[in-house]
């Protein structure tokens, strides 16, 4: 086991030593916390966000409050801060899902705010654009094509910490690349320690991204093999001048 990585068990999140969590990542460890959820509700999700992509025509929508739940393609738009190739689906929390994504993770969201200092609900139920918002986001990175280039994120008052949740199994689902980290000088291949349904936190800033999936696999896609991730996102709203924005960065 890599000294970068620290595995953790629990059966109710909100029973962890906050403390202890955050003394890791603060010393730039990442957390994985295994097994949130099932593998067969993992499968049940990505089935279902697999048939979405199959069956609407894909919509970009600015994240703000009441934008409706989305299924957007980024194959290198030009529009994001980070250059990547992926199909996204974004859930918000004041729309209806039919998984019910909100009660289903709201303890996951609520430990994300614990240990960024945060109220349990923080924003939750943004009043205004000025405010923050948490979103789901899922990811779909195809074979061949999905990548997301090397970037930090803000570290700030909304959050501190980037919570993800894997979705795929390196070595089943997929053979190389993945979701990577750079500590020190070294790059970690993070997806080479996680199974389908370990959530994993590390600092915003540390440098981070996902490399190209199976570059020698044959683009297909609307292929259904690739790699799923969530992510437990805390976005800044349009009218939000205090936070800036994520920065790629050459490692
Ligand atoms: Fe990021």
């Amino acid at each position: 086991m890599l000294k970068s990585i620290i595995k953790v068990k629990t059966q109710n999140i909100l029973k962890l030593d906050k403390q202890k969590i955050i003394n890791y990542l603060e010393n730039d460890k990442i957390v994985i916390i295994k097994k949130i959820i099932s593998k067969k509700l993992c499968n049940s999700i990505t089935k279902y966000l697999t048939n979405i992509s199959h069956n609407t025509i894909p919509n970009y929508f600015p994240i703000r409050i009441g934008s409706p739940n989305n299924f957007r393609v980024n194959l290198e738009d030009q529009r994001a801060m980070v250059k990547g190739s992926f199909y996204q689906f974004s859930f918000f929390p004041w729309n209806q899902d039919v998984f019910n994504f909100f009660k289903l993770f709201k303890n996951v969201f609520i430990f994300k705010n614990r240990i960024n200092m945060l109220s349990d609900e923080e924003f939750f139920y943004p009043k205004s654009d000025k405010e923050c918002a948490i979103r789901l986001s899922f990811q779909f990175y195809p074979k061949k094509t999905g990548f997301l280039n090397q970037h930090q994120d803000p570290v700030d008052y909304h959050q501190k910490y980037l919570m993800i949740m894997n979705l795929s199994k390196k070595g089943k689902d997929f053979r190389k690349g993945g979701l990577f980290s750079v500590i020190g000088k070294k790059k970690i291949m993070i997806d080479n320690f996680s199974e389908v349904g370990d959530l994993i936190f590390f600092k915003a800033d540390i440098p981070h991204g996902v490399e190209l999936i199976d570059p020698k696999s044959s683009p297909n896609l609307l292929e259904d093999k690739g790699r799923w991730m969530a992510l437990f996102a805390t976005n800044k709203l349009p009218k939000n001048n205090r936070i800036k924005n994520s920065v790629e960065k050459k490692s």
